[in-house]
């Protein structure tokens, strides 16, 4: 259903959040399919609903410094940055605070958070009402072409999200710089709005920039997923030395969802390779996932955990 911007769409759409529903979102960059950032199965939905094959790290949206503050740490360089481009079309991938209550989803498991403070009343409005930091990609069918409006977001996902806000067009079209904030210098991930240039004249620190420009996604290297142990997939008993993930009916150790639910295993997956790796067993074995809705994304990321390195 796509609702006109005003009180009573945003109090429906926050409605949504609180429930664990994704809704679509405009902000000044593009449309965003926010979901509650805490929630792992809210955060599931989300790539359920794109189609996603493999989880990549997700933006987490905010309405103030002292929400940011809860998430992620905000050292002074940071500081700067968002007192120069905050609200705006920037994002700061920032260490992840200790005590973040973001979802192992969101990050996919990485140390890191990314962070931004969007400009539209929109996205605002919505934390504000739902009271949840958000976490939200670019409200596209995924491999498609992002939406820049609310008809955008309707042809590429319909039924798949429940409800789009129609703010009208987007102001910048396209989607926010992504900015590495490290102690010693600034790494452009992604080009956007906000230039290398704006950044480190704001910043005060060098800006490295990714040669050719692409988005220097950490979800495409295997080694940044893969656990300190080696990993036996489509395992459907333990051999000795083995920590074994269950699914479904194969109990386990652990189990990513004793239900055999795809949107409840995403939600799990990370965390269960967290605990496997902490766990005493010098091996990971983990039970077959079907290749159905997110089990194509949640095999996708197995099969780089699993991977010779
Ligand atoms: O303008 C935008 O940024 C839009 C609106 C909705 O906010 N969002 C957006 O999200 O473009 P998405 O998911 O399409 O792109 C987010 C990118 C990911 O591809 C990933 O490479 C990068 O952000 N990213 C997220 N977390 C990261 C992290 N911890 N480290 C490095 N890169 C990260
Ligand atoms: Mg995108």
């Amino acid at each position: 259903m796509i609702l006109p911007l005003d009180d009573a769409a945003i109090a429906r759409a926050a409605d949504l959040i609180r429930a664990g529903q994704p809704v679509a979102v405009p902000t000044e960059t593009v449309y965003g399919l926010a979901a509650d950032a805490t929630s792992g199965e809210a955060v599931a939905r989300i790539y359920a609903a794109k189609g996603r094959p493999s989880f990549n790290p997700l933006i987490v949206h905010v309405a103030s410094m002292a929400q940011a503050e809860t998430l992620a740490v905000i050292g002074p360089v940071a500081r700067r940055l968002a007192d120069a481009f905050w609200p705006g079309p920037l994002t700061m991938v920032l260490p992840l605070g200790a005590g973040s209550p973001v979802s192992s989803l969101v990050t996919a498991g990485l140390p890191t958070l990314a962070l931004r403070m969007p400009a539209h009343p929109a996205m605002k409005a919505l934390i504000e009402a739902s009271g949840r930091p958000l976490a939200a990609p670019s409200a596209n069918a995924s491999g498609r072409i992002s939406a820049t409006r609310a008809e955008h977001v309707a042809s590429s996902l319909g039924d798949r999200v429940p409800l789009v806000l129609d703010g009208g067009p987007t102001r910048h079209g396209i989607e926010s710089t992504i900015v590495a904030v490290e102690p010693e210098r600034l790494r452009l991930l992604r080009p956007g709005p906000i230039t290398a240039e704006h950044l480190s004249d704001a910043g005060g620190l060098p800006v490295d920039t990714v040669e050719d420009g692409r988005i220097e996604a950490p979800g495409q290297l295997s080694s940044h997923y893969a656990p300190g142990k080696p990993v036996r997939l489509e395992a459907t008993g333990r051999l000795p030395g083995e920590w074994l993930i269950g699914f479904g009916p194969i109990e386990g150790d652990d189990n990513l969802s004793p239900i055999g639910d795809p949107i409840e295993a995403a939600a799990r997956l990370f965390d269960a390779l967290h605990r496997a790796d902490a766990a005493e067993p010098p091996a990971i074995a983990i039970a077959p996932i079907p290749r159905t809705g997110l089990g194509h994304a949640i095999n996708d990321r197995l099969k780089r955990a699993a991977a010779p390195r």
